[in-house]
């Protein structure tokens, strides 16, 4: 999103001393803040967190009882502040083209995989997490990212066995991935305007991919619907505010009802394909999410 969008909606939002909504599982929630130095590459985008635009859906995730890592890419994300105030701040972002597109992801993916191998040997590293005691296994994890974030997941599970399932929130595919798809089970979630029919990526994911399969697209949103700021704009609305521009990038429907929604089928999906659980909200429309449309492929 544009910067001066964001400042708009951090200078109203600070105004307003905003809280996320409450998680909606019965875990509680730690976080902290992380640094990890890959030292085998080089940083392609750096010259030399944090609030991260995704916090409300990784707390979700997490209350209903997962260790959720968020990974921001320094010099890429828009923003990074380190655990010891030093910044990072986006400098030359590569994505404008399809060739673009497909090497950040590139980057983004050798950046989670380094993650999984921290967390598998290093315990000084895993330990930091909260209610972590040692390096944890991470033979079966789920992945998922909204935008470029969703394209990602999707390419690092076809580089990695370890990825074992995964959500695209939103995001057009890049790459290889468009071409082979994936083997395990794969999760689309869109805005209502975002589907197979607009998105020969989306199409052709889908038509390579041979696992477990599920689209479906949240009536009344829009891309940015996926971010905290659909929340925050909640707030700012709420106070007698507006931020000109919001509704063109979030859509009408509510944030708070999309935070619900996007936790609620994440952590089906999750805990259908990482526990094998039945999840009967992903069978099929329901009264009690009347937004949530499922594609018939
Ligand atoms: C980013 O910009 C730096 C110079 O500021 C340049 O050396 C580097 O190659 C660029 N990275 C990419 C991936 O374009
Ligand atoms: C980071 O900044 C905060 C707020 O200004 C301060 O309280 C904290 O001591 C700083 N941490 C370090 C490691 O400098
Ligand atoms: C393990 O993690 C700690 C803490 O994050 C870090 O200081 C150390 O460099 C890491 N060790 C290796 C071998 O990466
Ligand atoms: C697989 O992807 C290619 C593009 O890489 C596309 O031309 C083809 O139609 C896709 N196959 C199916 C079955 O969708
Ligand atoms: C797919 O996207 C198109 C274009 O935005 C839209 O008109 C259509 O209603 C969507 N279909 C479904 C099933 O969501």
């Amino acid at each position: 999103m544009h910067l001066q969008f964001l400042l708009a909606f951090a200078s109203q939002a600070l105004s307003l001393n905003f809280a996320l909504p409450h998680p909606i599982g019965p875990s509680l929630v730690g976080t902290t803040s992380i640094e990890l130095l890959d030292t085998s590459r080089l940083d392609p985008f750096a010259p030399d967190v944090r609030y991260q635009d995704y916090t409300a859906t990784l707390t979700n995730l997490a209350s209903q009882g997962y260790i959720v890592v968020g990974v921001d890419h320094p010099f890429d994300t828009g923003f990074i502040e380190y655990p010891d105030n030093r910044t990072a701040i986006a400098v030359n972002s590569t994505t404008g083209t399809p060739e673009g597109a497909a090497r950040t992801v590139d980057v983004h993916v050798a950046d989670l995989r380094a993650v999984l191998d921290a967390l598998a040997t290093n315990a000084t590293f895993a330990k930091q997490i909260p209610g972590v005691h040692g390096t944890l296994d991470v033979s079966s994890v789920g992945v998922f990212g909204h935008s470029l974030g969703g394209a990602t997941g999707a390419s690092a599970m076809a580089a990695d066995e370890r990825f074992a399932c995964g959500i695209n929130l939103d995001g057009t595919f890049w790459g290889s991935v468009v071409g082979t798809g994936v083997d395990r089970p794969f999760f689309l979630m869109s805005s209502a305007v975002h589907n197979q029919s607009n998105d020969d990526s989306w199409k052709w994911f889908v038509g390579n991919s041979t696992g477990m399969k599920l689209e479906v697209a949240v009536e009344g949103s829009l891309h940015g619907a996926y971010t905290d700021f659909a929340v925050l704009y909640d707030e700012i609305i709420a106070a007698g505010y507006d931020v000109p521009g919001a509704a063109e990038l979030l859509g009408t429907i509510r944030g708070a009802r999309m935070l619900e929604i996007v936790g609620e089928f994440a952590g089906a999906w999750f805990d259908r394909c990482l526990q094998g659980k039945r999840e009967v909200v992903l069978e099929g429309p329901s009264e009690e999410w009347p937004e949530v449309k499922f594609w018939d492929s």
